[in-house]
């Protein structure tokens, strides 16, 4: 899952997808990749064993960090995420919820409005066609309009103007 998303990422940055209008889609996704690590830490620890004790300790005292600039905030966080202030029985029942019910009403709610999204402004363009045919289009060596323009960006211009790139 996570290998998919490192792929569709640079597939979206590559091809300049995150460009204007689809800000929001970039966010929304971001989001599902925050929730799919969340999966990864709630799930490692439902074996109830060493490692995922500890997996446990660590990640949830991830927030205390912020305690070094506004204090009490982080442990704010920590306490309502372990069900205490130690990691505990509680804490359990806590990240099987988590794993089971929460996250996956989180990723359904957020891949709803990733997907309505991309169905308005639709995806951003074939990866290869435009850009080649906007390089056909200006003088100069092609390395020089990939690093100024994502794919994206030349097929709205296409669309814009499509007799400058025939
Ligand atoms: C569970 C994770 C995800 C799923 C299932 C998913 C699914 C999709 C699908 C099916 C598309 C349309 C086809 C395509 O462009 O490949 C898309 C487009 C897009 N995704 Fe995701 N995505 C996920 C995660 C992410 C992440 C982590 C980001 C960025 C941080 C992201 C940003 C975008 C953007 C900006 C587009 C529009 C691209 C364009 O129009 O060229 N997505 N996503």
């Amino acid at each position: 899952m996570l290998l998919a998303i490192l792929l569709h990422v640079s597939r979206v940055y590559l091809t300049g997808g995150l460009k204007k209008p689809r800000e929001l889609t970039w966010v929304s996704g971001s989001l599902l990749a925050f929730l799919a690590l969340s999966f990864g830490v709630s799930g490692y620890s439902l074996p109830w064993d060493e490692i995922g004790f500890w997996a446990l300790q660590v990640v949830s005292a991830v927030p205390e960090t912020t305690d070094d600039f506004l204090p009490g905030v982080g442990s704010s966080i920590v306490c309502p995420i372990r069900g205490g202030f130690s990691i505990g029985q509680e804490t359990l029942n806590r990240a099987f919820t988590a794993h089971t019910l929460t996250l996956p009403a989180g990723a359904a709610i957020v891949s709803l409005l990733h997907f309505l999204l991309i169905r308005k402004q639709s995806v951003s363009g074939p990866l290869w066609r435009c850009w080649v045919q906007y390089c056909r289009s200006v003088s100069g060596p092609l390395w020089r309009c990939w690093r100024c323009h994502g794919i994206s960006s030349l097929c709205r211009e296409k669309s814009k103007n499509p007799k400058s790139f025939s």
